[in-house]
């Protein structure tokens, strides 16, 4: 318990604990406002540069985040965005999914690029995608037939449901051998009988699994820590934290298009709970937004072009999944979305991504509400068959010319003022719709090939 002692506060006032309460920069939360890829990963590196923590806070290995450095491409899987830069401490929260031999191999893919790990720490509580949860994805999905999900098949419902069932396996049972064995032994057999009645014939070899899971617990066991305890005092210490979200706000359980979505809370406030920190660590929300729209997998998407503007932007956008390779579906950037999206998160600021990738057309559509029986709908509907009944009501503005070569360095070099007037029409419109500042905008997918117009910034430490 914080025992706050009341001359001592009052002796804070005016020196330097003051100061530094009201100079520091909270810690940041980093959301995608969208179906996911919004470029997470790329703006989660660049924000890390001044950050010591960067914790991912839930999803698993269904999040795929690209971040391109020079020539050099990294995607990443499990591993927070973080990992990338020399001396950070890299978190993977109680809130997260962990496939211990996926996690395995990205340590060793970066170890063998020159990338340290030895700074990741894992939550004890975590919990483990199994064999059978990957077997799972895949049935249940194929039962589903006409309904499926279109998921990542990496098994992240499954192992979500069996959490949620507290039959879970968690990081803390996989370190210790005889604790996972006996887990295994009521385990194996219950989903067996759950494969059986799905007709799948596949045997789970119980003695296989405990062998192959515990030589991944003796690998990861020095990583495996009490995390919130960390982060805990790593606020306390005012040290910088970045927390990193995965998939997308209308990916959410709750609050996506249900139930075609993923199986974890991806909105901010998660980022607390998903760590192991109070909902105040939070701090400031960015929000990251694509220019436009995508979506991988099935599921409702009011803005889709299913033309050649749409196959236009997923060729120049390079739109294939970071994990899966499935075509992104592609659309024109979706207001109601992004207001909906503001609405849970609160975002305090937004990352747009990839306006780069709009140059060269000539009209630019953004969809501002929707239209219903003759009547205008501006919050996104929880029925789908309600939301499918809606059509998009359209603003077009004019386009830019294409960003490249020289004119993107000298827009680099020179910042706000020298993009094309156009491009600051689309931005300004965006903002004044949202009421939330542009602070960060990507202009192509190197590290550095973005402005940055933030007004508060953290101390480099
Ligand atoms: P994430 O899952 O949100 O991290 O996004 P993904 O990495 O799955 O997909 C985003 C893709 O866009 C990646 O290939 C990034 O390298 C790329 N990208 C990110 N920001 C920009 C940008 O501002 N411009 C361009 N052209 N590409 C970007
Ligand atoms: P990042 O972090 C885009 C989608 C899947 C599917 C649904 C459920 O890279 O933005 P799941 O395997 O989670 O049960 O699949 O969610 N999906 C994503 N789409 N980006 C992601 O992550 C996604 N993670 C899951 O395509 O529609
Ligand atoms: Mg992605």
């Amino acid at each position: 318990m914080i025992r706050y002692n009341i001359p001592d506060l009052i002796q804070c006032l005016n020196t330097e604990v003051e100061d530094a309460l009201i100079d520091r920069m909270p810690s940041l939360t980093v959301v995608g406002s969208q179906w996911g890829d919004e470029g997470k990963g790329k703006i989660v590196d660049y924000l890390a540069e001044d950050a010591q923590f960067v914790v991912r806070f839930q999803g698993g290995n269904n999040a795929g985040h690209s971040v391109k450095i020079g020539e050099e491409l990294f995607k990443l899987h499990h591993l927070p965005s973080g990992i990338l830069r020399r001396g950070k401490f890299s978190v993977i929260g109680n809130g997260v999914v962990i496939d211990p031999g996926v996690l395995i191999q990205e340590l060793d893919g970066l170890e063998s690029r020159g990338v340290s790990t030895k700074n990741l720490r894992i939550s004890e509580r975590a919990h483990v995608i199994m064999p059978y949860h990957k077997l799972l994805d895949g049935t249940e999905e194929r039962l589903k037939r006409g309904s499926r999900v279109g998921t990542t098949g990496r098994g992240i419902g499954p192992a979500y449901s069996d959490k949620a069932s507290r039959i879970g396996v968690r990081m803390c049972d996989l370190v210790e051998e005889e604790v996972l064995s006996e887990k295994l032994a009521f385990l194996i057999p219950h989903k067996q009988r759950l494969l059986e009645f799905y007709d799948d014939s596949t045997r789970l070899d119980e003695n296989k699994i405990l062998r192959e899971y515990s030589e991944y617990g003796k690998r990861l066991r020095a990583h495996v820590t009490d995390t919130g305890a960390l982060i805990g005092s790593a606020l306390a210490k005012n040290k910088n934290v970045l927390f990193e979200g995965a998939q997308g706000t209308m990916l959410d359980i709750d609050h996506g298009t249900y139930p075609y979505v993923t199986s974890s809370l991806t909105v901010a406030a998660n980022a607390a709970s998903g760590s192991g920190v109070p909902p105040s660590a939070i701090g400031d929300v960015y929000g990251v937004m694509k220019a436009y729209t995508t979506r991988v997998g099935e599921g409702p998407f009011p803005t889709e072009l299913c033309d050649d503007i749409g196959s236009k932007i997923a060729e120049k956008g390079g739109e294939f999944g970071t994990t899966t390779g499935r075509s992104r579906r592609c659309g024109w950037l979706d207001l109601v979305v992004t207001k909906y999206s503001h609405s849970l998160n609160g975002f305090t600021g937004i990352a747009m991504t990839k306006i780069d990738v709009l140059g060269g057309f000539d009209k630019i559509k953004i969809c501002t509400h929707y239209r219903l029986d003759g009547k205008k709908v501006t919050r996104f509907p929880t029925d789908l068959r309600v939301l499918q009944r809606c059509e998009p009501v359209y603003k077009t503005l004019r386009g830019w010319e294409e960003i490249e070569g020289k004119r993107l360095e000298n827009i680099l070099a020179k910042g706000f003022r020298a993009l094309p007037g156009t491009m600051k029409e689309y931005i300004r419109f965006v903002e004044k719709e949202m009421s939330v500042p542009v602070s960060v905008l990507g202009l192509g997918r190197r590290r550095n090939e973005l402005l940055d117009f933030r007004k508060k910034k953290w101390k480099a430490k």
